[in-house]
């Protein structure tokens, strides 16, 4: 992984969250990558209202996305970590999984055509305080939906279940370690 571009894409901003620990293992794992964070908490975006604009213009009306969408364009591996939140993604990771909606247009108005040229890979970190099996299932199939028009490979799905109760939290990150080791081989 030397020199690759990690973009990891956060969604909690609760103190403690095991979804912000294990993107900072992460970060220490892949050493020699050029990490990029985007907080979704922190960064002030429009979400998608289905304006169409994209299909005419092949753009969204809005730019506030413009540089964080180069960055997900440039990156080798982007790490997205979200609590479950009501069986789903937290509510600013939901608006920029549909701001991706822009990447759809396009890819139909242009003929089918793949709108990323670089093929890059993907893992998703999550955190439930239940066992969040049903959610974690969904999450996955609305991030490979997003994503499936994208040039992107899903390589892991990491799970911290449990966190209202007994945290289970070393098997999530050995798991990410595995994911990790199995890329830098
Ligand atoms: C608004 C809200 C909704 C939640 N919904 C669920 C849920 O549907 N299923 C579940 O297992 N846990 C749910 N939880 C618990 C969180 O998933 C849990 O606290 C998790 O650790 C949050 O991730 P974090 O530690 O990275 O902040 C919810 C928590 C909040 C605040």
């Amino acid at each position: 992984m030397e020199n690759k571009h990690v973009l990891i894409i956060k969604g909690s901003e609760r103190s403690g969250s095991f979804t912000n620990r294990l993107c900072s293992e992460a970060q220490n794992l892949l050493v020699g990558c050029h990490i990029d964070v985007f907080d979704a908490f922190k960064e002030n975006f429009a979400p998608c209202n289905g304006c169409n604009f994209c299909e005419v213009n092949g753009r969204c009306v809005h730019g506030d996305l413009n540089d964080f969408f180069k960055r997900f364009e440039n990156a080798d591996l982007i790490i997205f970590a979200s609590p479950v939140y009501n069986g789903t993604f937290s509510a600013p990771l939901k608006s920029l999984i549909d701001r991706f909606q822009c990447y759809y247009t396009t890819f139909y108005a242009n003929g089918k055509v793949q709108p990323i040229k670089k093929r890059r890979k993907a893992i998703l970190i999550a955190a439930s305080g239940r066992d969040g099996k049903r959610s974690i299932d969904f999450m996955n199939w609305q991030l490979k939906c997003a994503f499936s028009i994208l040039n992107i490979e899903f390589i892991e799905t990491v799970l911290c279940s449990y966190t209202d109760t007994v945290p289970q939290y070393d098997e999530a990150l050995n798991k990410l370690k595995r994911s990790l080791a199995y890329e830098e081989a």
